[in-house]
């Protein structure tokens, strides 16, 4: 039984998500869609799909994924998660296809962080502009990981 978690962060929230789950399922492989779109399922019962949210949309990798694979992505098991600092379980229904979020066995916001010295210029100015933040905030749902690898592992 393997677990594939495929994951697209553009300033590493996500991707430190995706490591913290691998590490408790004890060995899932991590593909990060930025650097690898064509990602083979065949060899995977469980598959993890986790993205950031940016001007209300989850980042276009994840999207394309999951309309690419999504006859496949139907016959495994699944979890799915997004990383934001609005509503998330408003956010999260919005992400994923109405089945995918149907058939997944757990799908939970996992928060989000906004890291003022690693925004690039634009970044900032959006920040400042629609949320009215201009300074680093973390908003970690530890609570929500936890729950998320519970659901998920295999026991
Ligand atoms: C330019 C910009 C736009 C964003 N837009 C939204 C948004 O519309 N809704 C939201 O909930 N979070 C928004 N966020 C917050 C991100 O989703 C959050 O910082 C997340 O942790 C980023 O994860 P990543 O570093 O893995 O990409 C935005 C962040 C940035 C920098």
């Amino acid at each position: 039984m393997k677990t594939l978690i495929v994951f697209s962060s553009k300033y590493g929230m996500v991707e430190r998500c995706a490591k913290i789950i691998a590490e408790k399922l004890g060995g899932a492989v991590l593909e990060n869609l930025r650097n690898n779109s064509d990602i083979k399922l065949s060899d995977y019962d469980t598959i993890i799909i986790g993205g950031s949210i940016y001007s209300g949309k989850i980042r276009d990798e994840v999207k394309e994924f999951c309309n690419k694979q999504f006859k496949e992505l139907m016959k495994k098991r699944l979890g799915l998660f997004i990383c934001n600092m609005g509503n998330g379980d408003k956010e999260l229904l919005e992400s994923y296809p109405a089945k995918l979020l149907e058939h997944a066995i757990v799908k939970l916001p996992f928060g989000g962080e906004l890291n003022f010295e690693k925004l690039n210029a634009v970044d900032k100015n959006i920040i400042k502009l629609q949320m009215n933040i201009d300074k680093t905030v973390v908003k970690i749902l530890n609570e929500n990981i936890r729950r998320f690898y519970e659901a998920i592992k295999i026991v």
